[in-house]
């Protein structure tokens, strides 16, 4: 990779040709709950920008900069009153549009209020998140992801720092073989107690649990396509082990979709769909959605679950670059393949992490599993060049929710050899049929025109050069 192309990709502040790019499209700024208690104000740094979120007693949202513009004080202690966010220092007033509504010590009459704005941006809430807009112009609408058509309580939303570039984050998301390696547990769980956890349950269709298929079949093979919402990624293992001959295969199909989210299976019928969201060039948030296309979702147990790992307010994790990340190198000899407990995000962060806080791309060896990695980062430099040329990113997914839900739908399965693509279409036929809320979504089985099956995966020769990757 070229250096300049490295820092194209990785710098989101103001003004840059990256950050102009990720700003044609919502941003997650905060969860719901952030906002829950008797002072609903948080503070929130997106692309580099320092923001202010409050809701006013009506319900409507304000997410505005954080600096006050008359002296520079913080607008996050202001006072929630008056229809807006007031400032401590000399008592004037903004609302959620910006302006300014009062600046008490001047005279009366002063039109001084009709001269001050501060920034402020669209903001709205989805299944309890809620998403900023930065860019210029109207906002899109939110795209008809299953996440966020899904009724609420068929979803749950929450979020956790990495201490690294967005980019890596996102990367991790699309490299369907390190959950083989990063993610290997030597012993398989009850998957009774699998409720809520990644990777701990059984495949659809099987008594095998994901672990034991992980761990025993670490090379699997990797398809990728493009689709209208980014990159669809098939990761086949098959199944040929002691005592099986072959005749089935593992099937797990994720997604990349832009601008930086993924979509991956939880379970059988849960979906996970994760934004990996800028804080700065240094930092950023993943933000996740789970969608359980079966069963409402038991929240209070999914919060818990995630609670133990992180702080709060900031959702920090626990384990951390500062405290090595709690490494026991016992349980790496015995038990887990990275001596980091039982959570699988503590391992993609300690990965992530371990790059630096922005990864040297000029300094990899990239290899044949790495496929849907190269694909993203030929779209997502095509889309920054398109932006910088005044077009509009290709992939700007907006609302066609009355005519088709795109998805995406990941898959964890175990179908015959051979007949991926069948199986897939016929397994998420069922689920959906099956499933409350989606079954009347006829359209919404297929995935937009790209992402069907049958859409041709990204040559190899494209990607490797001949082949010879
Ligand atoms: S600094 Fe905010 S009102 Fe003076
Ligand atoms: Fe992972």
């Amino acid at each position: 990779m070229r250096a300049e192309d490295n820092v194209k990709m990785t710098r989101t502040g103001p003004d840059t040709p990256g950050g102009n790019w990720m700003r044609r499209y919502w941003q997650p700024v905060a969860l719901t709950e952030e906002l829950d208690g008797p002072r609903p104000v948080v503070t929130t740094t997106v692309l580099g920008e320092d923001l202010v979120l409050f809701r006013n007693p009506d319900g409507s949202l304000g997410l505005i900069e954080r600096r006050c513009p008359h002296r520079g004080a913080d607008l996050a202690l202001g006072r929630l009153e008056d229809g807006g966010l007031r400032c401590y220092f000399h008592g004037w007033l903004f609302d959620r549009g910006g302006g300014c509504l009062e600046t008490p010590a001047e005279p009366d009459g002063s039109t001084l209020p009709s001269k001050v704005r501060l920034r402020a941006y669209p903001a709205r809430e989805c299944n309890g998140i809620v998403w900023g807009y930065l860019g210029p112009g109207e906002p899109p609408t939110l795209p008809s992801l299953d996440c966020f058509l899904a009724p609420e309580e068929y979803t749950f939303a929450f979020k956790g720092y990495l201490d690294c570039n967005w980019l890596q984050a996102l990367e991790v998301g699309i490299d369907p073989v390190h959950a083989s390696y990063l993610h290997r547990f030597e012993e398989d769980d009850d998957p009774e107690e699998s409720y809520g956890k990644q990777f701990r349950g059984v495949s659809l269709g099987t008594e095998l649990p994901m672990t034991k298929i992980l761990r025993e079949y670490g090379r699997p093979e990797i398809l990728n396509a493009r689709t209208d919402y980014g990159q669809r990624i098939v990761a086949l293992r098959r199944i040929d082990g002691e005592g099986y001959d072959g005749s089935l295969t593992h099937v797990r199909i994720t997604h990349q979709v832009f601008p930086h989210g993924i979509t991956i299976p939880l379970s059988s019928t849960m979906a996970i769909t994760q934004w990996h969201v800028p804080v700065n060039d240094y930092s950023c948030y993943w933000y996740a959605m789970f969608t359980s296309l079966d069963q409402p979702v038991d929240r209070a147990k999914m919060r818990e679950q995630r609670l133990d790992g992180i702080t709060l307010p900031d959702y920090k994790p626990v384990r951390n670059r500062a405290n090595n990340y709690l490494f026991d190198p016992e349980e790496q000899r015995t038990s887990t393949y990275t001596g980091l407990g039982a959570d699988i995000n503590v391992h993609d962060q300690m990965a992530v992490e371990g790059q630096g806080y922005i990864h040297d791309r000029t300094r990899e060896r990239l290899c044949r599993s790495d496929r849907a990695i190269i694909t993203y980062r030929r779209m997502l430099l095509a889309a920054i060049d398109a932006v910088a040329d005044g077009r509009s990113p290709e992939l700007l997914l907006s609302d066609t929710a009355d005519v088709e839900s795109r998805g995406p739908i990941p898959l964890d399965g175990i179908g015959p050899t051979g007949e991926w693509e069948a199986y897939w279409a016929e397994s998420i036929d069922a689920l959906r049929v099956a499933s409350p809320w989606a079954q009347d979504s006829e359209a919404a089985r297929a995935t937009g025109p790209a992402g069907v099956p049958g859409s041709v995966p990204e040559p190899d020769d494209e990607l490797f050069g001949g082949g010879s990757g």
